[in-house]
């Protein structure tokens, strides 16, 4: 893809990488980790999913095709959902090929994968996908952050860690479960006053797409006591008037026109 060429205004901002530097690397793969950290970015976003036998995976699209060989590998399975596949199943496939060739046989990732890597490097901001929702899920992304010995602690304390879905339910129990990670509740549409005041009482961010985001929304949550991530903002211009608006982190898949001044 193209690289959008102009920097925006990034003073005070948190800049996530949105599933990793996904403009310029395999989205959701330890490469656009990589690129990520070495860009600068505060954060890392993630989609966290489950695999077949329990496994916490990142990966984005509630099936395989788009973003690995899985019909090559695979074929003529009924689902290609990533819940259908076992973690054994799902580290065979290539997940960087669709993107370049030179990223040919990038796995998937798991989330504590994810944590290994970032840790002491970078923030995490873990999606709990829409794709995943199950009874349970909330405690096992818990489990998940405290299976690496130390992080959570350590990254609650350096404020570089926090968790979104576009679930209230899952959002809301995982508030619940971990008071002390930051949850934010993300949202295509434009929140309403009722769901601001709602949120308002659990939540401690709101994270709008930013084309519903104007300079009232920033304000009316900021007011509430709650922080506002927009997504996913890739165009110089939108990034510069996002930033202007004040929200408090930008979601975008080149980090670099945030961080390279
Ligand atoms: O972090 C915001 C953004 O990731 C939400 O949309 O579909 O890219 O997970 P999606
Ligand atoms: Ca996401």
């Amino acid at each position: 893809a193209a690289v959008p060429a102009a920097a925006a205004d990034p003073a005070g901002v948190e800049v996530i990488a949105h599933r990793g530097s996904s403009g310029i690397a395999p989205e959701n793969t330890r490469a656009a980790i990589r690129t990520a950290i070495k860009q600068r970015a505060d954060f890392v976003e993630i989609d966290v999913q489950r695999s077949k036998d329990g496994r916490l995976v990142n990966f984005h699209d509630c099936t395989l095709e788009r973003t690995t060989d899985v019909e090559q590998r695979f074929p003529g399975r009924a689902s290609y959902r990533v819940s259908d596949f076992t973690w054994a199943e799902l580290r065979t496939l290539d997940a960087g090929s669709w993107f370049n060739e030179r990223y040919a046989g990038e796995p998937i990732i798991t989330v504590r994968e994810v944590i290994e890597q970032v840790r002491g490097r970078t923030g995490l901001l873990a999606e709990i996908s829409p794709c995943a929702h199950y009874d349970g899920l909330a405690e096992d992304l818990d489990a998940e952050l405290r299976s690496v010995p130390r992080y959570l602690e350590r990254a609650v304390a350096s404020g570089e860690l926090g968790v979104q879905s576009f679930l209230v339910e899952d959002a809301r129990r995982f508030a619940q479960l971990r008071p002390e990670v930051p949850v934010g509740l993300l949202d295509a549409d434009r929140p309403t006053e009722a769901e601001l005041v709602a949120l308002g009482t659990w939540a401690d961010a709101v994270n709008p797409q930013h084309t519903v985001t104007d300079r009232a929304l920033v304000d009316r949550i900021h007011e509430l006591g709650m922080e506002i991530n927009v997504w996913t903002v890739n165009e110089p211009g939108a990034l510069r008037t996002m930033a202007g608006l004040g929200v408090d982190g930008i979601i975008t898949d080149y980090p670099q026109l945030l961080t390279q001044r």
